[in-house]
């Protein structure tokens, strides 16, 4: 995939792996839009960068991912790469009560969202010069942490969803990427990392972004990066249920 000169969607831009893509495609002379749902996190990533374009969007609402995909297609009608980025992390017990928006909340964030996007943007992404959809899986897709279960079944979702629309656009010029982030010193799971007193925070953010961006260049459709590798090499050699129970135990 070419890295410069493209009109670049991230949802979720704002902060930990988002905000360090942007920057890394602002670098590269890429017109970059970003959204997510508090804006003032919005305006702190384009006060520290000022070429960044900016969006409040909710991405788990309907109306407001197709007010999003119609917005960012007048304004920035030469749009060509959508990253669906943008996700939250729960801990939920099964043995509590539990409020059913919250799990639509989380489905709606980290999975709805980015088959109903990638749906927005196909037919414009038909007609342009090298378009591509790129989806944010994790590691805890191949291999679970029980404690955020619907997490990691979103995650599970859109690895089988990403292989499924590779198939279907496979004769069309538009590329379809799954990458597969390991542990990344972010906000998402920083609450429940630091309950549960672990030490090692994961790799930050402006590494896993350099990760993507290189697997982007080198067209490596399905990218596995740091430790995410271990865990679907763990699932592909038959020892799944092993990690699993070492990982949860
Ligand atoms: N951190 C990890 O260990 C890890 C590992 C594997 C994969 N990932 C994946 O990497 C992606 C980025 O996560 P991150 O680690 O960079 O965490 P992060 O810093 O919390 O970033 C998530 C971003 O998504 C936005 N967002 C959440 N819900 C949204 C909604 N409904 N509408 C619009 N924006 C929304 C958040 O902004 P607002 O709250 O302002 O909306 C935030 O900027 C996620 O898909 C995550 O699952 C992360």
């Amino acid at each position: 995939m070419n890295l410069s000169g493209n009109t670049i969607l991230i949802t979720g831009g704002a902060t930990g792996i988002g905000l360090a893509l942007a920057e890394e495609f602002l670098q590269r002379e890429n017109e970059v839009i970003i959204c997510g749902r508090r804006q003032e996190k919005l305006q702190e990533a384009q006060d520290k960068n000022p070429k960044l374009h900016i969006l409040q969007c909710d991405i788990s609402r309907s109306r407001e991912r197709i007010s999003l995909a119609k917005t960012v297609t007048e304004k920035f009608p030469s749009i060509n790469i959508l990253i669906n980025n943008a996700g939250i992390q729960q801990e939920l017990n099964f043995l509590e009560e539990i409020d059913s928006e919250k799990i639509e909340n989380e489905v709606a964030s980290n999975l709805t969202a980015q088959i109903h996007l990638s749906s927005l943007f196909i037919p414009q992404f038909l007609k342009k010069e090298s378009p591509a959809i790129v989806n944010m899986s994790s590691g805890l897709g191949f291999i679970p942490l029980a404690i955020v279960p619907v997490y990691c079944a979103t995650k599970a979702a859109i690895h089988s969803f990403t292989m499924s629309l590779r198939k279907q656009l496979e004769k069309t010029s538009i590329k379809v990427f799954e990458m597969a982030p390991p542990t990344v010193d972010s906000d998402l799971d920083r609450g429940a990392r630091d309950k549960r007193g672990m030490v090692d925070k994961g790799i930050r953010p402006e590494e896993c972004a350099k990760e993507i961006v290189k697997a982007l260049e080198a067209n490596t459709m399905f990218a596995l990066i740091g430790q995410a590798e271990n865990l679907y090499g763990a699932v592909t050699s038959g020892k799944g249920e092993f990690v699993f129970e070492r990982m949860n135990g």
